[in-house]
């Protein structure tokens, strides 16, 4: 035994098929060596507000490989160390190291994005223990060639657009599908490779849609009088602006939406052509996690035990194939992984033909 006795684990940021096969990997794993798991609810909040923590033992996370969402409570942005009370924004960071201590917890696991990270390495500099395991179906984390959820989100924008493929062809139209990716397109361009569509438009590249158009035409002279256009909601055009809905607000992050049907709007003007939208938004979040998001989450929290045994504090668990390595938050922090333009799936695509609308 070396000393740690007891852990807490919460989620943080937005959902992603994978969170509860963490929590059950990181249960089982911790009670192999006797180390006692407290989930914490809502967030952070299970810190900050008394009675939102629970005992959870290896009986509690059976049969939760396979849901989506988290059983702990809610899953949110909520930052403690900016935290709304009463109107006024306030730094409760230390009611929830107080309330670390008082559940004798000698450590903290926390899941979670860009956001979630953030807030880990705060504590972290002020002297509690954290682990962290990287989550987003966007796979926008430095340091980790994956997040878990990711793959499930690429899974079902893949299925997605081969449904829109049988439908545009009857029609002849133009399928824009608009998915999730705020800052990088690795969900627009890996789901585009595997759905086989015509275009795809993400943050990396601000778009021309003359040129967009050209290539819908272009296929036009060459019988195939109807395509798919994958835009990732963070997409703009050139000299444009993303389509941002709301700013990002205390414990939420910006909201965007539009993109799609502005491109389909534009689309539809030069080309003469119909074209629809379908936006997949919060679908590629929900449901039941890939087999490779259960098996990346399961290696995760596994890891993050093996971590917390070692002290090996202010890490990440990181994906290096083919091991999972511990990366600082330092190295991580503040950080966007976005897809790199001369990487060897964008050489794929661009020699498959598939426009990037520059
Ligand atoms: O960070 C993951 C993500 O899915 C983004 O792609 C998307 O913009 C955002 O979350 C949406 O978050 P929310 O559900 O809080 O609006």
């Amino acid at each position: 035994m070396n000393g740690v006795r007891r852990v807490g684990i919460l989620t943080g940021g937005g959902d992603a098929p994978g969170l509860n096969a963490v929590i059950r990997a990181v249960v089982k794993s911790a009670a192999n060596h006797g180390i006692e798991v407290i989930g914490l609810e809502d967030a952070f909040d299970g810190l900050l507000v008394p009675g939102r923590s629970r005992l959870l033992t290896p009986h509690d996370v059976r049969g939760i490989l396979r849901i989506g969402g988290t059983i702990l409570g809610t899953t949110n942005r909520g930052d403690p160390f900016a935290y709304p009370v009463d109107h006024t924004i306030q730094d409760c960071s230390a009611q929830c190291i107080e309330t670390f201590h008082s559940l004798g917890l000698d450590a903290l696991i926390v899941i979670g994005g860009d956001g979630t990270l953030a807030i880990a390495a705060k504590f972290f500099e002020k002297g509690i223990p954290v682990v962290a395991v990287p989550k987003t179906i966007d796979n926008d984390l430095v340091g980790t060639t994956s997040t878990f959820g990711f793959d499930t989100a690429v899974s079902f924008a893949t299925d997605a657009i081969d449904r829109l493929h049988t439908t545009a062809q009857s029609h002849h139209r133009v399928m824009v599908v608009e998915v999730m990716g705020r800052y990088a397109g690795w969900i627009a361009l890996t789901a585009g490779v595997a759905g086989g569509a015509d275009v795809i438009l993400m943050p990396e590249i601000p778009f021309d849609l003359k040129r967009t158009a050209d290539k819908l035409a272009e296929r036009e002279r060459l019988g195939a009088p109807f395509s798919i256009v994958v835009v990732a909601e963070g997409a703009k055009a050139k000299g444009g602006k993303t389509a941002l809905v709301e700013g990002a607000r205390n414990g939420h992050a910006e909201r965007l939406g539009g993109a799609g049907a502005r491109v389909a709007a534009a689309l539809e003007k030069l080309t003469g052509k119909e074209a629809r939208v379908v936006i997949l938004g919060h679908l590629q979040r929900g449901g039941a996690p890939s087999s490779a998001d259960r098996i990346l989450a399961s290696r995760f929290g596994g890891k993050a035990i093996e971590f917390v045994r070692n002290r090996q504090y202010g890490m990440m668990v990181a994906a290096r194939p083919p091991d999972i390595v511990p990366v600082p938050f330092q190295e991580v922090v503040g950080k966007t992984k976005l897809v790199p333009l001369d990487g060897d799936l964008m050489q794929t695509a661009r020699a498959l033909g598939i426009s990037f609308g520059d």
